[in-house]
């Protein structure tokens, strides 16, 4: 494999320092302004169709201002955008007027069509003589078009006064098609951490307003909108973008009036909300109050097909010993399982692949006899996960995607835990966090314990970073990229392993 390249971030610099010198497309040029820069927060894409993109800004030139507003003033302002072949925007494509109002934060989602399906383009946005930063693009190949070669990363968990954005200022470096955030992106707690990066608010989020102003707290990192604006993502939240834990309309157990699920239906909303705000997502991904449909596909050629998932918001609660095994309790709900199953069925991509937060391989912590599981994966719905699992046991080449944990792993899925000498039907990749839990270590006690009793569990790792991912015809090719340190900047990012996945034979093999 080629060493990652620093020509995308090179060619968004280059774009970016060219608009302020030169006249660009009937924009004018870039000038100082006496106007605060509305741009703060950045600008991303997402959700890449064949014939288009997502194109997101929230303009914010006060972006912790308490009130959740940014600083902005209470009224519509229309936002023009411009997307182009090039980067210096002589071939102008697309462009538009959104309007952002501030019942949505100023917030603008320009759902761009007409384009050419897997091909880069650089987008931009105006307001007023004020340009955003230039980020770059990629639509999808059409359904069912033979592709060669498609590059994503996956990453998750950045609770930000636990560490510098690092990872996302090495991710912003690759060249990906695509990123996939699978959950943890923002984390609701009042943490002040000892790395002068503590939480606005200084307490935990409860309201529309505390959740804008975290939002724009984590976007205000300039290595985290360096990777949004190199590569379009792909979003799903896990329990942290709302509470610790929380299942379906239930809070965690805890002192907090959201102990009514009323009460808590509406600070769901106010999250979601929140949320929606800052992420590129498309329209059919606008919450409804306390609802939000966060699960749907997207598909590259004829070579993947990204299932994405929301195991938060149809869930039964968590329950502690054999009720876990009560075969009613589910973990998708209902109309998600059958569309899953369906997807499943009918997909024809070379690779399908289950992008989504929590643990889904079975993985027993207690040495010898005894067991035990986590609570809040999919072993504490095992009737589901097994479910799900004989349905990707049928599909072309599963490999589940994981965020939550903290820690890097491979797993083989198994027709049956229990027996390791059983088949393996699917292959799960777990990715570490962004920052979560500081700068970390290769492995901890507990980490022999699993090793030993959960054989298909292949490998550990708890240092920071994300995975890379290089899917062909043949081959899927994961690098596990850490850097050693988030606790203060300027770690080098290496890889610290290897796994290769050969089409037609599930499970990974270091290589
Ligand atoms: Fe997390």
């Amino acid at each position: 494999m080629s060493e990652p390249s620093t020509t995308r971030r090179q060619v968004l610099l280059a774009g970016t320092a060219a608009l302020g010198a030169v006249a660009v497309s009937g924009w004018g040029t870039a000038s100082a302004s006496p106007v605060r820069d509305p741009f703060t927060l950045g600008v991303a894409s997402g959700d890449p169709w064949p014939d288009g993109v997502v194109l997101w800004t929230r303009l914010a030139p006060d972006p912790l201002a308490p009130d959740g507003l940014g600083g902005m003033p209470r009224r519509v302002v229309p936002v023009e955008w411009q997307i182009a072949a090039d980067e210096r925007f002589r071939h102008v494509v697309r462009a538009g007027v959104e309007f952002a109002r501030p019942e949505s934060a100023h917030s603008v989602h320009a759902e761009v069509s007409g384009l050419r399906p897997g091909a880069e383009y650089f987008y931009r946005f105006r307001v007023g003589n004020q340009l955003s930063p230039v980020g770059r693009t990629k639509t999808a190949p059409r359904p069912g078009a033979r592709l060669d070669r498609f590059a994503f990363a996956f990453a998750s968990c950045q609770n930000y006064p636990e560490g510098f954005y690092t990872a996302h200022r090495h991710l912003a470096d690759e060249d990906l098609d695509l990123v996939a955030f699978l959950g943890d992106y923002i984390y609701e707690g009042s943490a002040q951490g000892s790395i002068g990066r503590g939480h606005s608010p200084a307490a935990e989020t409860f309201t529309l307003a505390d959740y804008r102003v975290r939002l724009a707290q984590y976007k205000s990192d300039a290595d985290l909108r360096a990777a949004h604006a190199a590569f379009p993502w792909a979003v799903v939240f896990d329990d942290h973008e709302v509470e610790n834990n929380w299942a379906g309309d239930h809070s965690q157990p805890d002192t907090e009036p959201d102990q009514d699920p009323v009460v808590f239906r509406q600070r769901r909303a106010q999250a979601f909300q929140a949320y929606y705000e800052h992420m590129p997502l498309r329209r059919a991904q606008r919450p409804s109050g306390p609802d939000i449909r966060i699960h749907r596909r997207l598909t590259f050629g004829d070579l993947a097909d990204f299932h994405l998932l929301d195991t938060r918001q149809y869930r039964d609660v968590q329950v502690a010993g054999d009720a876990r095994l009560d075969p009613s309790r589910t973990i998708l709900g209902a109309p998600q399982k059958e569309w899953l199953l369906r997807n499943l069925a009918g997909r024809t991509a070379r690779w399908n692949v289950l992008a989504q937060q929590v643990f889904f391989s079975q993985r027993d912590f207690t040495a010898g006899d005894a067991d035990s599981f986590s609570d809040d994966a999919w072993d504490d719905y095992y009737v589901e996960r097994n479910l799900v699992r004989d349905h990707l046991a049928r599909a072309s080449n599963p490999v589940v995607i994981t965020g939550d944990v903290h820690a890097s792993y491979v797993a083989d899925v198994k027709a049956d835990f229990e027996d390791p000498a059983s088949a393996t039907v699917a292959t799960e990749l777990v990715g570490t966090s962004i920052t979560s839990g500081g700068d970390g270590t290769d492995q901890n006690s507990g980490d022999a314990v699993q090793l030993r009793e959960n054989p298909h569990i292949k490998f550990i790792n708890r240092k920071r970073g994300y995975v890379r991912n290089v899917l062909t015809r043949d081959s899927w090719t994961a690098d596990f990229r850490i850097v050693d340190y988030v606790s203060r900047p300027g770690a080098p990012i290496t890889d610290r392993a290897r796994f290769v996945i050969e089409a037609g034979r599930a499970g990974a093999q270091q290589a």
